[in-house]
């Protein structure tokens, strides 16, 4: 039988020792049972540390936790180990429960670069000059951002739901690299792009990409659409994290480089393991702030509790609505990735 300290030691023998790992079995043991006593779910995004994955009823990307989060209907509690605007987006889907999230230093610099006001304003001005103006908000923002939007996207869904989108003009939050890949595949309208990006992809070059190429012959390049454009045109694919997976489940591929957060590294490996997975990735400090004792705390406390005020609630489920109904996705529909966990 695989143990705990095998499976994480394939990662990283380095980090993952017995001595570190050992501690995790007995706090795994008591997450199971605390889950039980407040009657929770937790879910985990793909980038969390992998001994998170151990005590994740479901893992996923953006949109999956989102379907996930609002299909929770028996559970009381849902402990959210993300980061703070994916605990959000579940309050606002769901907003009967309690959703904790364990570690508040869990934000994101790529959500923190647009405010309420600022979008507002923004798309106030831009439609003096194109008065079909519609703004289309990516996932991580805040829930007053999105509720300051016409439709919502994900990184899977992003270029479907501008293309779905009636107007020519569109207004992308906040990401920039994003918005450059959905201009590329939606050449008909004009996409006005905030000047946000995420510090983690941002930091990726193609030289790196093009380093393991030349190492690797034949090697399947995954890239996240949150890099930058140039290094989006070295992909095989451009893919969500549950893309990714799923992409490497089905390829006929046996070498695969992940470009993006390295969690996501981790769960290829675990996921895939007759596969190789190779590195050219940078970790995200906010996807890591969450450890096992965070999550035990979070249940024995019921800490931190994350509320999302009216009107913005019910304006940000409206732009999340928008999203499932342009891209017709649902929990049935949804082509779920294979990093379900612990179903
Ligand atoms: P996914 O929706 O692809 O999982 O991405 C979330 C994210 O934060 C990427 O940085
Ligand atoms: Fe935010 Fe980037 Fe971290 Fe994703 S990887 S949570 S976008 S900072």
């Amino acid at each position: 039988m695989t143990t705990l300290s095998d499976k994480l030691r394939v990662l990283d023998p380095d980090y993952y020792t017995p001595e570190r790992v050992k501690p995790f079995e007995a706090t795994i043991d008591r997450i199971q049972e605390l889950k039980h006593a407040r009657n929770a779910v937790v879910l985990a995004h793909n980038y969390q540390r992998a001994e998170i994955f151990e005590v994740a009823d479901y893992l996923g990307d953006s949109l999956g936790l989102s379907l996930k989060a609002a299909e929770v209907k028996d559970a009381d509690v849902i402990v959210f180990c993300g980061v703070h605007f994916m605990a959000e987006t579940a309050k606002i889907v769901n907003p009967d429960k309690i959703v904790l999230l364990p570690n508040l230093a869990a934000g994101c610099s790529l959500a923190d670069t647009a405010t309420g006001p600022t979008v507002a304003a923004r798309a106030a001005e831009l439609r003096k000059t194109y008065p079909d103006l519609q703004v289309v908000t990516y996932v991580n923002t805040t829930a007053e951002v999105k509720a300051q939007s016409d439709a919502c996207c994900t990184s899977s869904n992003a270029v479907t739901v501008v293309r779905a989108l009636e107007s020519k003009h569109i207004l992308f939050i906040p990401d920039q690299n994003l918005a450059r890949h959905v201009a590329l595949h939606v050449p008909d309208k004009t996409i006005i792009a905030w000047d946000g990006y995420c510090y983690v992809h941002h930091q990726i070059t193609p030289e790196s990409v093009l380093a393991m190429r030349r190492q690797i012959p034949g090697i399947k390049v995954l890239v996240h659409p949150e890099c930058r454009d140039d290094v989006v045109a070295l992909a095989d694919a451009a893919l969500s994290t549950s893309g990714m997976v799923d992409y490497a489940k089905a390829s006929d591929g046996t070498d695969f480089l992940a470009v993006t957060e390295c969690g996501l590294s981790d769960l290829l490996q675990i996921s895939v393991p007759d596969k190789h997975f190779y590195r050219a990735c940078k970790i995200c400090r906010f996807m890591k702030a969450i450890s096992l004792d965070d999550v035990e705390q979070a249940l024995l406390n019921m800490r931190f509790q994350i509320e999302v005020d009216e009107p913005d609630r019910s304006r940000a489920r409206m732009a999340l609505e928008r999203m499932f109904e342009l891209t017709g996705e649902t929990r049935d529909n949804l082509t779920l990735p294979g990093n379900v966990a612990n179903e």
